[in-house]
């Protein structure tokens, strides 16, 4: 559908983009862009305002200054849940899913939400949890999950109804190297295969550096670097922001 095709050009941009909590400022004039089919990562030290930048483009966050916009539509000023709806989804550093439903439905109350019948929610969920590999989970209750295929979950509640962009908050927090790499490969598939624009949060630089097409580096509110893996990995202001201005190079 051309239609379809079109949406899919669009990216989701913030500019200039400044949140302040009373005299803190938790991000100061941050413009970044999540474009289709691309992963992008955003790391930065504890506290930098990554969650921040999230919740401003999910609109739990309402920027206390600058725009965020979906192709050349103004949504900074929209709910979180017309932004789910108009196709931004994420998922949460410390989700949980409901846990007294078992994993089929967790996915399907999602669809509902979204507005889609029961029955179109099911097929939907099925459908992505045959995608991801994991149609054996559909009936395992949720509060039984162990702690990974949890966090996987979630990924695929996300993506219920293939929103156009992902945004991911450290979801590989607590996996093991092996667990981690198999979340890169889905991350990766998220955006060749589905065509959607992926923003990673993660600690693990080297998951991110492996997986992203383009880097972003936030440190006190501020992004301080951007680029490829070469850029990022040869930068003085990102080393200097992890490891401390006065650390002297080995
Ligand atoms: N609602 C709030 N009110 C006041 N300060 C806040 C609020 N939310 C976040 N902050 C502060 O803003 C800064 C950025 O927080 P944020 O959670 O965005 O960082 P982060 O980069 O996600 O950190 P982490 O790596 O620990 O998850 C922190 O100093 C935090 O304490
Ligand atoms: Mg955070």
């Amino acid at each position: 559908m051309a239609q379809q095709t079109d949406i899919r050009q669009v990216s989701l941009d913030a500019s200039g983009v400044t949140v302040a909590f009373g005299g803190f400022r938790a991000l100061t004039d941050v413009t970044l862009s999540i474009t289709p089919g691309a992963v992008h990562g955003l790391i930065g030290p504890n506290g930098a305002g990554k969650t921040t930048m999230v919740n401003v483009l999910t609109g739990f966050q309402a920027p206390t200054g600058g725009q965020v916009t979906l192709g050349r539509r103004d949504v900074g000023v929209l709910s979180a849940h017309d932004l789910r709806r108009a196709g931004i989804a994420r998922t949460f550093q410390a989700g949980r899913l409901f846990t007294g439903f078992d994993v089929l439905d967790n996915l399907a109350v999602t669809g509902v939400g979204l507005g889609h019948s029961r029955h179109a929610s099911e097929v939907e969920a099925m459908r992505l949890l045959d995608w991801m590999g994991v149609p054996h989970l559909a009936e395992v209750p949720a509060a039984g999950l162990p702690y990974t295929d949890e966090r996987r979950v979630g990924i695929a509640r996300a993506l219920m109804f293939a929103p156009q962009f992902l945004l991911l908050d450290e979801p590989a927090a607590g996996m093991s190297e092996t667990e981690a790499a198999d979340l890169a490969a889905l991350i990766n598939r998220v955006a060749s295969d589905l065509g959607t624009g992926v923003l990673l949060i993660e600690h693990n630089v080297g998951l991110v550096l492996s997986v992203s097409d383009h880097v972003y580096v936030l440190d006190a509110g501020q992004i301080i670097e951007e680029g490829d893996r070469g850029v990022i990995t040869a930068s003085r202001a990102v080393r200097d922001a992890y490891f401390g201005a006065d650390q002297e190079a080995a």
